[in-house]
């Protein structure tokens, strides 16, 4: 049976750092409590002409490398963000056109903090259907751009950055063993960011409108209630992914959680049984990078040598929409 193996990471983050002290000498906060509930110390801000496509670009690049592959070997191009740079084109097709992929199919993919994880989910349907051999994936978000820099309850939790992937058919044990993905679009008031087909306007409203200043989109959250759901919904994630693949946790060698906040992932493991030595956690750096999180984690578990060949490697993920999700990965 032909699987989906990750051949090549790769990640890319802004130079520009941005330290909980630098946010307290802006808005009402402290690196005190920022620390205590989120466990962030940093996170990476995007220069003005810094670009999702060009986080994005730069990650591709660094995976291509890694996994030896030419942009004309790709077979499909896929972007998970919710920062794009445009309404369209999709940000995939402009990663593409800059690689120089040849014109298959690229398109974005919109699913918050589990976009990665849907992601995988379908890439690995293009690659077992036989409809793309080597696919190019790529989590890239500029979160600075869409927080209110004025809510201290948002502000300090998001930053920005890109990681990919190059995922290639393989028909030996390596490679993705499963993906589950669900969304409860009923709860999306918790987490949200408006967009323009959600203003209640008319032509002529929005005429007048544009006279006045443009309303700021940003990002809004029931930032207790989506706490909760989260730490219930991954250890869900978790466990259905291990069920899946009748393995128990113990058989996981490492963790790679979407990086939200550390007493989520602490909790998460708490409730699976597994020691904080093999969970792979990042965000004391990057904050919650969205869509990127994963896979700028994956990448750097690559290069610190934290994955052996034939390990068990589990994503999971949860954010917006709702959305969340798990894959469990042969490494
Ligand atoms: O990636 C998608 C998924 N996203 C998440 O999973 C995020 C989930 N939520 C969270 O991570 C947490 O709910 C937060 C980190 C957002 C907030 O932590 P919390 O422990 O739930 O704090 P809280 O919202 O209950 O606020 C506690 C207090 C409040 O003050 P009062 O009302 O008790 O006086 C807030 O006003 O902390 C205050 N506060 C702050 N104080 C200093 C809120 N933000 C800040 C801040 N600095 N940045």
């Amino acid at each position: 049976m032909k699987r989906s193996r990750i051949i090549g990471t790769g990640s890319y983050v802004p130079a520009r750092v941005l330290t909980n002290h630098d946010l307290a000498k802006l808005i009402d906060t402290s690196d005190a409590w920022i620390t205590e509930r989120t466990g962030i110390k940093e996170r990476r801000i995007a220069g003005p002409d810094e670009t999702t496509s060009e986080l994005a670009l730069r990650a591709a690049r660094l995976a291509l490398g890694a996994a030896h592959v030419k942009p004309r070997d790709i077979d499909l191009v896929l972007v998970a963000t919710a920062t794009p740079d445009m309404f369209f084109p999709a940000t995939a097709c402009l990663v593409q056109d800059r690689l120089g992929v040849r014109p298959g199919p690229a398109f974005d993919i919109s699913a918050a903090c589990s976009g990665f994880i849907y992601g995988l989910s379908v890439a690995d349907q293009y690659i077992k259907t036989g409809a793309a051999r080597t696919v190019l994936l790529v989590g890239a978000e500029l979160f600075s751009r869409i927080v209110d820099w004025t809510d201290r309850s948002t502000c300090v939790l998001f930053g920005d950055g890109a990681g990919a992937v190059v995922l290639r058919a393989d028909s030996t044990k390596h490679g993705l063993l499963s993906v589950h993905l669900h969304a409860d679009g009923s709860q999306w008031e918790l987490l949200n960011v408006p967009s323009v087909g959600s203003q209640p306007l008319t032509a002529l409203d929005q005429v007048r409108a544009a006279k006045t200043a443009p309303r700021p989109q940003t990002i809004r959250m029931k930032g207790n209630e989506t706490f909760r759901v989260a730490v219930r919904t991954l250890e869900q994630a978790a466990r259905e992914a291990l069920e899946a693949n009748q393995l128990d946790a113990s058989d996981i060698a490492l963790l790679i959680p979407h990086q939200a906040n550390m007493r989520i992932i602490q909790a998460t493991a708490k409730r699976l049984g597994l020691p904080m030595s093999r969970v792979f956690v990042n965000l004391d750096r990057y904050g919650n990078t969205s869509a990127a999180s994963i896979p700028i984690a994956l990448d750097e578990a690559v290069r610190e040598h934290r994955l052996s060949e034939g390990e068990l490697v589990l994503f999971e993920a949860f954010g917006g929409g709702l959305t969340w999700g798990s894959a469990v990965v042969r490494w």
